[in-house]
């Protein structure tokens, strides 16, 4: 079995060849990243506007979505969605209220409230996949709310 070790060594040449060239790839995304570090707020960015809140459980079920998706399990998609559903009546309550103001085209509430409302449609669709347990519609509904995330963002969002 002489004749194997060139081939595995070819092999291993190409996957390190791959290797690299991701690890270039990565090297150049690391040294971009490091340039916005504000624009990646976490759960530990401090005291939160109702706004900011909801968008803080939007994401961490956005990642226990793509979590579920991962695994082949998606059915506890209903419970973190219902948080964001809870906060949602906090965002309003504090739209109508005057208490929250859009960081960006403030006058446009009646805009966001339209998006906000067919945003929620695609999470009433993630819910409904997660009570059958329907990874495929889940991740169609994943995606639809994925893509509307920076709509939103570019029009409200400073
Ligand atoms: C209907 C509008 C709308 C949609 C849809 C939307 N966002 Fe937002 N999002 C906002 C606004 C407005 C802010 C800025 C809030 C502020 O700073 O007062 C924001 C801010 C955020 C923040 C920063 C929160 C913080 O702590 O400062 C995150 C994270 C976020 N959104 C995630 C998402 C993700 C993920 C999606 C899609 C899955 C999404 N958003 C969809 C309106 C939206």
């Amino acid at each position: 079995m002489k004749e194997n070790k060139p081939v595995l060594h070819r092999v291993l040449g190409l996957a390190l060849g791959t290797l690299g060239a991701l690890g270039a790839a990565c090297g150049t995304d690391a040294s971009q990243e490091q340039a916005t570090p504000s624009a990646a707020p976490s759960a530990s960015a401090g005291p939160a506007n109702a706004v900011q809140h909801e968008m803080r459980l939007l994401l961490a079920a956005m990642h226990k979505a793509m979590e579920g998706i991962a695994y082949g399990d998606v059915s506890g998609l209903p419970q973190v969605l219902h948080q964001v559903h809870e906060a949602k009546s906090g965002t309003e309550a504090a739209l109508e209220g005057g208490t929250y103001r859009l960081p960006k085209n403030p006058d446009g509430v009646a805009r966001f409230r339209e998006l906000d409302e067919a945003f929620h449609g695609h999470l009433v669709k993630m819910v409904q996949a997660g009570r059958k347990n329907d990874v495929a519609a889940a991740a169609q509904a994943y995606a639809e709310a994925a893509s509307a995330c920076n709509g939103c963002h570019g029009e409200f969002r400073k």
